[in-house]
């Protein structure tokens, strides 16, 4: 089984792992054998610090290793991924892999004879989705009936959401004046229509009023942040997205937790004074990727 993104997953089985989530957070020693002497490849072809950092440490707090492998030090950059992923899938027994195309992933996932872990495409990123169900349902108890409003760019994370929500029996309004279009997919957005928790409006304020949570992401790419050549998108983008910003003003009257799933750029997405609110669960939202790391592993590798 690999995890790509939730399509292969039912609501049973993501809540299943959320659960095992919190479970492990509490009662990590009940699980320091777990994966003893099994190995994870950890493939990267962007930066990353949250994705690396807590499949690494999961992998060693479970009992077992994790390999960092930078895609540019590697063959796969002259051969076929098919090919290379073959051999790779033969030593190790699960891989995580952070590439640009979603098409190489799911070509990795076809020629892997282990499960392959989806560490954030263009179009997904499932195991971040996994940290902040669990972090919504360690604040509130549940999952079902919740309100989660994400404001930014519809990107691979605010897609991750969508069905991750949906599934769970939360409900999410996004409202994203810009639609990254590498990351459309319109079955998953129809699907999550399907369900009646999915819908999208430009009228933020209205949005927030009675959310339990409101999200937000980078509205620049991370392989864009810092080239040249993307200047002139990121500030239309600016122009765009600044009313959009998650500051004091626009939280006011609201109780909602506040979400990021990091990197933040202060200032922009969110203005400094709201990270560090008393509202803010953000740094707690990162910390449980750990523990969402442990148990995405547990669950492809058949442990429980
Ligand atoms: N949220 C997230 O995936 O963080 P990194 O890009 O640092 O891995």
């Amino acid at each position: 089984m690999h995890m790509i993104n939730f399509k292969n997953f039912s609501g049973e089985a993501l809540i299943e792992i959320i659960d095992k989530a919190i479970e492990i957070k509490n009662n990590p020693e009940n699980y320091r054998e777990a994966l003893d002497g099994k190995s994870l490849a950890m493939i990267f072809q962007k930066t990353s610090t949250r994705t690396r950092v807590s499949f690494e440490v999961a992998m060693t707090q479970l009992g077992g290793h994790a390999l960092y492998i930078d895609w540019r030090t590697t063959n796969f950059t002259i051969a076929d991924i098919y090919d290379e992923t073959q051999y790779l899938s033969r030593n190790v027994d699960c891989i995580m892999a952070r590439l640009k195309k979603n098409a190489d992933l799911q070509v990795m996932a076809e020629a892997s004879q282990v499960p392959v872990i989806n560490g954030c495409d263009e179009k997904y990123h499932p195991t971040q989705a996994i940290a902040d169900l669990m972090t919504m349902k360690e604040k509130k108890g549940k999952l079902k009936g919740l309100k989660l409003v994400y404001i930014g760019i519809h990107n691979n994370v605010c897609n991750s959401l969508i069905e991750g929500c949906t599934k769970t029996g939360v409900k999410i309004i996004t409202v994203t004046p810009i639609f990254n279009e590498p990351s459309r997919d319109n079955d998953l957005l129809n699907e999550a229509k399907r369900t009646g928790l999915y819908e999208t409006t430009l009228d933020v304020k209205q949005a927030v009023k009675d959310a339990d949570f409101v999200y937000t992401d980078t509205w620049v790419d991370m392989e864009f942040f810092l080239d040249p050549k993307y200047k002139k998108e990121k500030e239309r983008r600016m122009k765009i997205m600044m009313p959009y910003q998650i500051n004091r003003e626009l939280l006011k009257g609201s109780n909602a937790y506040i979400m990021h799933d990091m990197p933040i750029h202060r200032g922009y997405e969110i203005s400094s004074e709201m990270i560090e609110s008393p509202q803010s669960i953000i740094y707690e939202q990162s910390e449980n990727r750990l523990y969402s790391a442990k148990s995405i592993l547990l669950k492809l590798l058949g442990k429980c």
